[in-house]
């Protein structure tokens, strides 16, 4: 049987899998629902300095489809509750809950860190989480280059709690590379990569910014090759472990996420759409999959990707591959050849067929809707 344990900012976990800061983990009722349904560890709803932040506005949420994925839309900023009373709510999950509890506060000011951290440490909880990254908070609305004020509330949260500390990034970097070493540097215990972007939608009718009128957080599954990308790229220089962070809904997602490198994963949308119960779905697809694969612990295959990841130099080049039509499947639907730059699409007898000048590029298999087209060796066709 595959024990899914695994150890983040050294808290031991049962499962990978963290319930990521967000109204579903806002109440102590919420937090044992995460619990019930096989979280390894949960985030609690940031709280914030800023005491507007604490009312949300309605409605706060839109889904904005794109072709084959989604953006979940929102501007759901900050826990309702005052310092004291999220204190009481700390220490009140921290009594009916046996999985870790990690506080998620976003201040401003250097004396409100040490307040909020040292109030958070005092409450029970197990870890804290620095959201400066919020996508909506003011850090990022003001523009700033969040890097420098993350080393160092890093720093300062680090020198006045006992408690793990963990810094949870913007993706909004020119390098989250070089970021991720620094909060390394600077003593962070884990890191989360990442939040949301800030993003932007539009009423074309009312020419107005949708919902509550302004910037909202903007995530959603076709995020995930971002967290992939500087994830691997991180996970094998840093000493402190990772929760990755977007786009996450299902056990592949999560397993890709370890594969590059990652200890924990934290999953937010895919609960608020699909409940609580998808927790242990994906513990379920986690089990399964190492068992296929014959992995016992996580460590079997956190990180086996990093090592995979070619650079441009060693990149094979060789022109492979052509398209071939399959002539029986083909409806003549003419995708393939509106989409070919290379002139390799022809007619022939109603149907379409591959001519010489094909380059290999894969995009005529990729969009052909009944599958009639698929790359093989170039001379095979
Ligand atoms: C409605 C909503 C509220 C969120 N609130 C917070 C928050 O209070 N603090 C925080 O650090 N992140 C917050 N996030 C970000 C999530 O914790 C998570 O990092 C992000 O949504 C990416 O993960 P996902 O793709 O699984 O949703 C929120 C996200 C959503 C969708």
């Amino acid at each position: 049987m595959p024990n899914l344990s695994t150890t983040y900012a050294k808290l031991n976990l049962r499962t990978p899998v963290i319930v990521a800061s967000a109204g579903i983990t806002g109440t102590v009722e919420r937090l044992q629902r995460c619990e019930e349904n096989g979280a390894g560890a949960v985030v609690t709803k940031s709280l914030f300095q800023k005491e507007v932040c604490r009312i949300a506005p309605t409605p706060r949420f839109k889904i904005v489809k794109h072709e084959n994925t989604f953006t979940l839309y929102s501007y759901e900023q900050a826990s309702e509750f005052d310092p004291q009373e999220y204190a009481e709510f700390i220490f009140k999950a921290k009594q009916k809950l046996s999985i870790p509890v990690i506080a998620s506060i976003n201040c401003y000011t250097d004396d409100a860190w040490i307040e909020y951290s040292k109030l958070m440490e005092q409450a029970g909880a197990d870890a804290i989480e620095l959201n400066l990254s919020c996508p909506h908070g003011v850090h990022i609305m003001s523009g700033m280059d969040v890097i420098e004020e993350m080393v160092h509330t890093t720093k300062l949260v680090k020198s006045n709690v006992k408690i793990p500390v963990i810094p949870k990034m913007t993706p909004q970097s020119t390098n989250p590379g070089s970021d991720a070493l620094r909060l390394d540097q600077a003593g962070a215990d884990g890191l989360v990569m990442f939040n949301r972007f800030t993003g932007l939608d539009i009423d074309i009718e009312k020419e107005a910014p949708i919902l509550h009128g302004g910037y909202a957080g903007h995530g959603g599954p076709w995020a995930i090759m971002y967290g992939l990308r500087w994830i691997s790229a991180v996970a094998p220089k840093v000493k402190c472990s990772i929760s990755a962070s977007g786009g996450a809904m299902n056990g592949e997602d999560v397993v890709k996420y370890i594969l590059a490198g990652a200890s924990a994963v934290q999953v937010c949308t895919t609960v608020i759409l699909n409940g609580y119960g998808v927790i242990n779905k994906i513990n379920k697809y986690l089990e399964e999959y190492m068992e296929r694969k014959g992995y016992y612990t996580i460590d079997d295959f956190k990180g086996k990707v990093c090592s995979k990841i070619l650079d441009m130099d060693s990149v094979d080049r060789t022109h492979w591959a052509v398209a071939k039509i399959d002539k029986e499947k083909c409806t003549s639907c003419s995708k393939c050849f509106t989409v070919c730059i290379y002139d390799a699409i022809e007619k022939d007898n109603g149907k379409f067929r591959v001519n010489q000048n094909c380059d290999g590029c894969g995009l005529c298999a990729e969009l052909c809707p009944v599958k009639a087209i698929s790359m093989v060796k170039r001379g095979e066709v």
